[in-house]
């Protein structure tokens, strides 16, 4: 044997994901767009310019295709699209076209969220959800634009968060309506569901080969001491309520399963007849800009728990940090959980990190970075974070690179040796 043969570029062992897999980020349409005045949270707190996405999408998108993303996860503005009840706009339609058509353009699969938590100003001044005949309202609008729209569309997310926007908006007080009934949150649970259904039944005959689902946001929730029962319940009792029960009640409308994946809970017994919720501290972990903890084997325990054989997509994974190399921990430490379960048998078939570019994170502003791209909001100039490179270095290798895996469990400072190899291999790309 030669000792002369060309060594293979990529030589090393990789923890390769399926074929096939989609790699993307996500964004959502008032966090990124810019100057949606017709939405309910034009009044409540505004995202004024966000992102300039609206504008600038052209330009996001090449930055897309340029980190080797195969997929996207993004919305349409329901408000935008239906300004006043029942009059459609058709320069917006046009634009969302034009928008669409040139993401396709570039080989990209698309997930397209239809409704991601901002209202037309008209609908929430008929109570929004709590209206009944909001899930009407819904596919009214959904029949007027999908017609348009399918051709570009390769996954369709009817609804993004249902229990977030209830707990946000009805319980919390954190968004609009920031309304307190015990009745309407669940009257808004109630027609969130029933608005999924007709959506999917109106798509998934349509549109048979274009698969539909929500995004649910899925937490890790665990007894802090195996032994205590009341401990348990609890998390039997929010694991049912949180992150099964939109599932149940609209059985048989899902042709895959999204999985929004941020919390970990662990309930602890002690100072009250209720178990409380560990704090972070509590927990001895690393923690987001936002106090979430960093806990990625949560993913796999949510992954496990709520697969049943159905594809599963994770429409949103991500992190707020001002500290790259926490988000390159982060994306390195979250996939290699994502592998570990599709290697004990879950299907999982794509991840969209989010989020592609900062934006508007609602009630809490701009502050929360939590892009792959960071924005400068004084002049909307986007700048590529080294963690955006190491995600397209995983991508590249449909898989974990070994090389990457040292990288779990310590907290150095990865991104400058990180960034300057994957510039190198970029330059390739380009
Ligand atoms: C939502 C996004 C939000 C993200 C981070 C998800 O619950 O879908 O709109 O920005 O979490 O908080």
């Amino acid at each position: 044997m030669s000792h002369h043969e060309p060594k293979e570029k990529h030589d090393h062992k990789i923890l390769k994901f399926p074929e096939g897999f989609l790699w993307g980020s996500a964004t959502s349409a008032y966090q990124v767009e810019g100057n949606n005045t017709n939405s309910d949270w034009e009044d409540f707190k505004s995202a004024g310019a966000a992102c300039d996405q609206y504008n600038l999408y052209e330009s996001d998108f090449d930055l897309i295709k340029q980190l080797n993303h195969n997929a996207h996860r993004l919305s349409i503005e329901w408000s935008r699209i239906e300004p006043r009840e029942g009059e459609f706009d058709t320069s917006e339609i046009n634009h969302y076209i034009k928008l669409l058509k040139y993401l396709k353009s570039l080989n990209i699969k698309v997930m397209l969220t239809l409704w991601h938590f901002s209202l037309p100003k008209w609908l929430a001044q008929k109570g929004g959800f709590e209206n009944g005949k909001s899930p009407y309202y819904f596919e009214r609008f959904v029949k007027r634009i999908a017609p348009e729209l399918f051709e570009y569309v390769d996954f369709w997310i009817t609804l993004n968060e249902p229990e977030v926007y209830v707990y946000e908006a009805y319980i919390k007080k954190e968004w609009p309506p920031a309304k307190i009934s015990f009745w309407g949150k669940i009257k808004v649970y109630l027609n969130l569901t029933s608005a999924h259904k007709k959506v999917y039944k109106f798509l998934h005959s349509n549109y048979p080969h274009k698969p539909v689902g929500i995004a649910n946001n899925i937490q890790s929730f665990e007894p802090y001491h195996k032994h205590s029962l009341i401990e348990q319940l609890a998390v039997i009792f929010y694991d049912v309520g949180a992150n099964h029960l939109f599932y149940l009640l609209t059985k048989g409308t899902h042709d895959f399963l999204g999985i929004n994946y941020y919390f970990h809970v662990r309930f602890k017994d002690g100072k009250s007849i209720l178990p409380h919720i560990a704090e972070v501290s509590e927990k001895s972990r690393d923690a987001s800009d936002l106090g979430w903890e960093i806990y990625p084997e949560g993913l796999y325990d949510v992954l496990a728990d709520i697969s049943d054989h159905m594809p599963i997509y994770i429409t949103e994974c991500g992190i707020a940090s001002t500290n790259d190399d926490r988000r390159n921990r982060f994306l390195i430490t979250y996939l290699h959980e994502v592998y570990r379960a599709i290697q004990s048998g879950v299907n999982v078939k794509g991840f969209f990190y989010w989020s592609l570019i900062d934006n508007f994170e609602w009630h809490r502003g701009f502050d929360p970075r939590f892009g792959l791209v960071e924005v400068d909001y004084t002049n909307q100039e986007r700048h590529i974070r080294p963690s955006a490179l190491v995600y397209t270095d995983i991508i590249q290798h449909n898989g974990i690179p070994h090389s990457l895996l040292r990288f779990i469990g310590h907290t150095v400072q990865a991104s400058e040796v990180l960034e300057k190899r994957l510039k190198e291999e970029l330059k390739e790309i380009k």
